[in-house]
């Protein structure tokens, strides 16, 4: 790439042409332009004039957010004019902000104060009545204080370009101008929290976090949004050993600065109803009976060994269910575990397609979604399976991104955001379209980039790999694993039954369930004093008369570091942020004695060296290489078994999306109170609105 001249405050640089605007050049050479409208990852508006720069051959300011740098630019960032001219912008704006920041949420990371400060004078002469606006309302998580609004439209555009549409917007003019949504429904988006971050002033707030603290109190840790697959980075803010507030940690390789709101404020579901020590059930009244961890593990071993007296081949009637937001560690040690005794895995969805890699790692990169010129869905409802993807997919149909993506749909109806074509609803439209000779193949065999959409749990996911006709050499294909825990056990090879023997299990009791951050208990109507129920987990659930024992263990923001693999097989970390509450334990601690105690007491297990915890670690080290080293993409797992790649068949299936309710579809976001007032407020918002 060619270098360019540019001089800046009487300095010269030699710069290249790739940064587009005057404000992006700047910032790259240490030089602060102050902005109020600028985001680089939104359109450009240019309306708040604080971005002003002298530039030679003009003979006006110049905005800098939307100015091109080209050769031989001549331009002054601080001269006494752009410096009057920035004061009277912010004597402009205070004109109708109140003076209330001493109450205000935003206090510390306030761009007007900061900016008040840097650039604004030490007096005004305004002496009329300020105006006043009426709030808002945008539902139970952002609180509104519109007469705070500097009308910078950063919430409107991101809402418009990511989000939901055209659905809030300046409505006014002149004195009257305000921000408002254009019917009266409340602000029905996945993402809506991340107008909270955009706003500049405190017009938006987080409803949840606020007068709980100021900004300057809190400690961040980085960590992971591991209710999806494509593992988000956040910011956890702690003061003390309490949890206040999730942001989004920038990366452009994954979620850029947004994140969804189910993570962000997920935060109260931490601390409700929480299990802090272990508890066994009386048997005669049913009652919790809280206990030591040596007597809990005790009871669990022991029940094992009485059990497996009655019955020869014991371990066949031994269940360990996995969760499906378990990270890689403790997912490789119930694998450990599971090959000891032979005990049969079980886990929520049938993975019985799920055989090679390709069936579970997308093969377009998240960054690279944007890209694409072609796109088609297969039965996935992005917007509430996996928003990200569906912002980045909606991002590249924008008119202004760099290339124009078209959409296309096959399964049931949805509501989605992003404007696409739907031509079927199953695999029978899917291979029309492959195969048959009408305009949409013709579009797909002539895009520059096409990515395909489906899910790795669909019947016919792994046929739908080897559909694809060879001379479609463009397309990539994305079978997408919607929960982070399901990536790390396929990466790891923790395999489940088939539904054949899962079919056969059910009628070997007495058993032993050992649920693992597995909160719904199956509905196998089996007789319930035959089976011994462990569940190891963070909270009580809904269904807690139904265990025996209760054992605690930490989540992803507690304890110690865990390790996900993301939708991308990229390898990241969550580090913890605050202590382990009560006497929790790390998930693996908890498999691995239970493991040596039940080797203690079984004389029939051969192999010693799985008891120890050195070699275990070593082994770990070995499956996952990047254990030490993380936020690579990562290519040096062992493949699955291969066993069904001849006799692949393509069974006619309708494209359905799974995840009904965004708000409640994990064990964390099922107790938060802050994600199902979302429920309530929008029943009263549709009742209110059907009248
Ligand atoms: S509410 Fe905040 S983000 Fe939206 S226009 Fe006003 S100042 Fe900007
Ligand atoms: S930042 Fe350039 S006009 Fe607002």
């Amino acid at each position: 790439m060619s270098n360019i001249s540019l001089k800046i405050n009487s300095k010269t640089y030699s710069v290249s042409t790739d940064v587009y605007t005057l404000i992006q050049r700047c910032e790259l050479l240490s030089i602060m332009i102050p902005r109020f409208c600028f985001h680089e990852k939104l359109s450009i508006a240019g309306n708040c004039r604080m971005c002003l720069v002298e530039v030679n051959n003009s003979p006006k300011p110049v905005v800098a957010c939307s100015t091109k740098v080209v050769n031989n630019m001549v331009v002054l960032t601080n001269s006494t004019l752009i410096k009057q001219i920035r004061e009277h912008i912010i004597e402009f704006l205070l004109i109708n902000h109140p003076l209330d920041c001493p109450i205000c949420d935003q206090g510390g990371e306030c761009d007007l104060q900061d900016q008040t400060l840097i650039y604004g004078s030490d007096r005004g002469r305004f002496k009329e009545i300020k105006r006043s606006v009426l709030d808002k309302n945008f539902g139970p998580f952002i609180k509104t204080i519109m007469t705070r609004c500097i009308h910078c439209t950063k919430c409107v555009r991101f809402i418009e370009e990511y989000s939901m549409g055209a659905t809030i917007g300046t409505l006014g003019r002149g004195g009257n101008t305000e921000i408002g949504l254009y019917n009266n429904h409340i602000l029905k988006s996945e993402l809506s929290g991340n107008i909270i971050d955009l706003c500049p002033v405190g017009a938006l707030t987080s409803k949840p976090y606020a007068f709980r603290a100021r900004s300057w109190e809190l400690i961040g840790t980085e960590s992971l949004d591991i209710f999806d697959s494509c593992g988000s980075n956040i910011i956890i803010q702690t003061r003390g050993n309490e949890i206040l507030r999730i942001l989004p940690k920038r990366n452009d390789n994954i979620n850029e600065s947004w994140i969804t709101d189910q993570i962000r404020f997920v935060y109260d579901a931490f601390k409700k109803q929480r299990l802090l020590i272990p508890y066994i059930k009386n048997q005669l009244n049913n009652k919790l009976l809280p206990v030591s961890w040596k007597f809990g593990i005790a009871f669990f071993i022991n029940n094992i060994v009485v059990l497996s007296k009655k019955k020869p081949n014991f371990f066949n009637h031994f269940s360990i269910f996995s969760g499906n937001m378990l990270d890689l560690e403790s997912i490789f040690f119930i694998k450990q575990f599971s090959l000891q005794y032979n005990i049969i895995n079980i886990n929520n969805t049938n993975w019985n397609n799920v055989n090679t890699r390709h069936s579970y790692i997308m093969d377009t990169k998240i960054n690279e979604i944007e890209f694409n010129t072609m796109t088609l869905i297969l039965g996935l409802d992005l917007k509430i399976e996996s928003p990200i993807i569906n912002l980045k997919i909606k991002k590249s149909t924008h008119s202004n991104s760099f290339v124009k993506n078209i959409i296309y749909y096959i399964g049931a109806c949805i509501n989605s955001n992003i404007n696409s074509n739907q031509i079927g609803l199953s695999t029978k439209s899917l291979l029309s379209v492959l195969y048959a000779k009408n305009h949409i193949t013709f579009f797909i065999k002539n895009s520059k980039k096409l990515s395909i959409f489906s899910r790795s749990d669909f019947k016919n996911a792994y046929s739908f790999n080897n559909t694809i006709p060879s001379s479609f050499f463009k397309i990539s294909t994305n079978l997408i694993c919607l929960n982070s825990g399901d990536i790390n056990t396929f990466e790891l090879n923790l395999q489940s039954p088939t539904k054949i023997l899962i079919n056969d299990f059910k009628k070997r009791i007495p058993s032993i369930f050992y649920f693992i951050e597995f909160d719904q208990l199956l509905n196998w109507n089996l007789e319930t004093s035959s089976i011994f129920r462990v569940y190891q987990g963070n909270n009580f659930s809904e269904n807690i008369i139904k265990y025996n024992l209760f054992l605690p263990s930490t989540n992803f923001t507690e304890g110690s570091i865990r390790l996900y693999m993301n939708c991308e097989s990229r390898i990241q970390r969550a580090y913890p942020s605050v202590t382990s509450p009560g006497s929790s334990i790390k998930n693996s601690n908890i498999i691995y004695t239970v493991m040596l105690s039940l080797y203690d007491c079984n004389s029939s297990v051969k192999n010693n060296s799985f008891m120890n915890l050195e070699h275990q670690k070593s082994l770990m080290l070995w499956f996952i290489p990047s254990y030490k080293k993380s936020g690579l993409v990562e290519k040096t797992f062992f493949l699955l078994n291969n066993t069904m790649k001849e006799n692949f068949w393509i069974k006619n299936i309708n494209y359905i999306p799974t995840i009904k309710s965004f708000y409640n579809n994990n064990l964390y976001s099922r107790i938060s109170s802050t994600l199902n007032n979302i429920n309530l407020y929008r029943s009263i918002d549709t009742n209110f609105f059907n009248l």
